[in-house]
């Protein structure tokens, strides 16, 4: 297929990064179209691992050209350690990445208001990676205080923007923080600038290079970041990112059209995780989730934080695979639930006496639900040297089987391990 989509369907860390990387082989150009370095992707191969936030997981490949996406929120310093961490591990990426110059720029007063924004919400705060995500998307749709990378790279241009953002800036965190510290515009243009002038030659308008990329046929592939769960209009929110996180966000975060895509694959575990705040209604606070957790070394890449873990929610990754039209799923993870004698599909929720399949509006809703679970036979084999499909166990073709029947889409990959050859092509 031509032009292809990778998108999580539940709460981010579903492995998209090894699916994108699977198909980036039959892939000339890979793109990163929304969030930012609140992504964190694990790539194995060749006895390798690569650990990914920011650059699209493609920049691992030297047959790619790399881009990333106007709707992508840039940190400079972190996409230049990332570049530093791979030069040092002998891969050279730098020259086969292109960035918007319409993608805009996480600034110092984005962490620090994040920051503020967190402590004030105690109980109730989102749990966010502390990336200045939220903010810097804030400041791009209030259209006041914004800055992109094409004023980045111009040197006078990005200083009179940050002269005078940073004092009104500071009146705010001082309101909202009276211990907040004091920011030093001209240590911010300095430090930003010094990034900016190992940036320049990356930063393109890569809209206009994307669409001639597509009429001359190039095989391009979409990698999301997070997942459709965390999508800001479709979440769980206020739970949620701030960038639109399902395949609603392809169209607005790249320029490309969205009868350009061939084929858009979800990719969801065998079971559920989720890192910070918000309503996880099959959630297993207790020994299963931890075996879990143990069994699918469960941490965040960008945090370290416990991901919790639950059983498979058909209802949330149902509404995912429906909101962005997915053609098929992958089911990754498959592996880490060997070992169990029954497993439990959540196949409806039940809110206060009414029997749904729909994913509620209201974050409080989805809290009261309570899983109506579809209990299915485990198996106790280790799958991970596995690679056909017929070879795995009887319950775990069972399990999958069940799970594509309620999400409602068919499987054409399983995983069953992380490294790129510990995967099951369907069909
Ligand atoms: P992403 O954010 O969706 O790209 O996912 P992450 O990379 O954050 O999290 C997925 C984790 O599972 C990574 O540590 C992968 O190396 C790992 N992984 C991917 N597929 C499999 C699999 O089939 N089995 C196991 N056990 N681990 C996997
Ligand atoms: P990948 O691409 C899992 C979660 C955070 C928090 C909420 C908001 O690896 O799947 P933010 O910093 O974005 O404002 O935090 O979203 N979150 C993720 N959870 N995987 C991710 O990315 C995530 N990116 C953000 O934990 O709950
Ligand atoms: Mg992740």
């Amino acid at each position: 297929m031509p032009v292809t989509s990778v998108i999580g369907l539940q709460w981010g860390d579903e492995a998209k990064g090894k699916v994108v990387d699977l198909l980036t082989e039959k892939h000339e150009i890979v793109v990163r179209y929304q969030g930012g370095n609140n992504a964190g992707h694990t790539v194995k191969f060749g006895g390798n691992t690569y650990k990914l936030s920011l650059l699209p997981t493609g920049i691992l490949h030297s047959h790619v050209r790399s881009v990333i996406g106007p709707g992508v929120v840039i940190n400079p310093k972190a996409i230049l350690t990332e570049l530093d961490s791979l030069a040092a591990g002998g891969e050279d990426c730098s020259s086969r990445l292109m960035i918007s110059d319409r993608a805009h720029v996480i600034c110092p007063w984005h962490l620090l208001e994040e920051a503020a924004f967190e402590a004030s919400r105690g109980d109730a705060k989102i749990g966010t990676t502390k990336r200045g995500i939220g903010t810097c998307y804030r400041e791009k749709v209030g259209r006041f205080h914004a800055i992109r990378m094409g004023d980045l790279v111009l040197k006078d241009v990005f200083a009179a923007k940050v002269r005078e953002i940073v004092p009104i800036k500071q009146k705010i965190l001082n309101a909202l923080d009276p211990d907040v510290e004091q920011m030093d515009a001209d240590q911010i243009i300095e430090d930003y600038t010094a990034c900016a002038d190992q940036l320049r030659d990356n930063v393109a308008d890569t809209t206009a290079w994307l669409l001639d990329a597509l009429d001359e046929k190039k095989n391009i592939l979409f990698e999301g970041a997070q997942g459709s769960l965390l999508d800001v209009d479709h979440g769980t929110f206020p739970f949620v990112t701030s960038s639109n996180s399902s395949g609603c966000g392809i169209h607005s975060g790249s320029g490309i059209p969205e009868r350009a895509i061939d084929q858009m694959i979800g990719v969801a575990k065998a079971y559920t995780t989720r890192v910070g705040g918000g309503p996880f209604p099959t959630e297993l606070d207790n020994e299963i989730g931890e075996q879990i957790r143990v069994a699918g070394n469960e941490f965040g890449t960008v945090t370290g934080r416990p991901r919790r873990c639950g059983w498979l929610d058909s209802v949330a990754t149902r509404y995912s695979a429906r909101i962005s039209g997915v053609d098929c799923i992958a089911i990754a993870l498959l592996d880490v639930l060997s070992g169990h004698e029954e497993l439990n599909i959540c196949e409806a929720y039940n809110i206060n006496g009414t029997v749904t399949r729909d994913l509620p509006a209201r974050s409080e809703d989805l809290a009261d639900a309570k899983p109506v679970l579809r209990p299915v036979p485990g198996w106790q084999e280790d799958i991970t040297g596995i690679r056909r499909f017929e070879d795995l166990p009887e319950n775990a073709q069972k399990y999958v089987r069940t799970a594509e029947g309620l999400i409602g889409s068919p499987v054409k990959i399983v995983s069953v391990g992380p490294d790129r050859e510990q995967t099951i092509h369907l069909d």
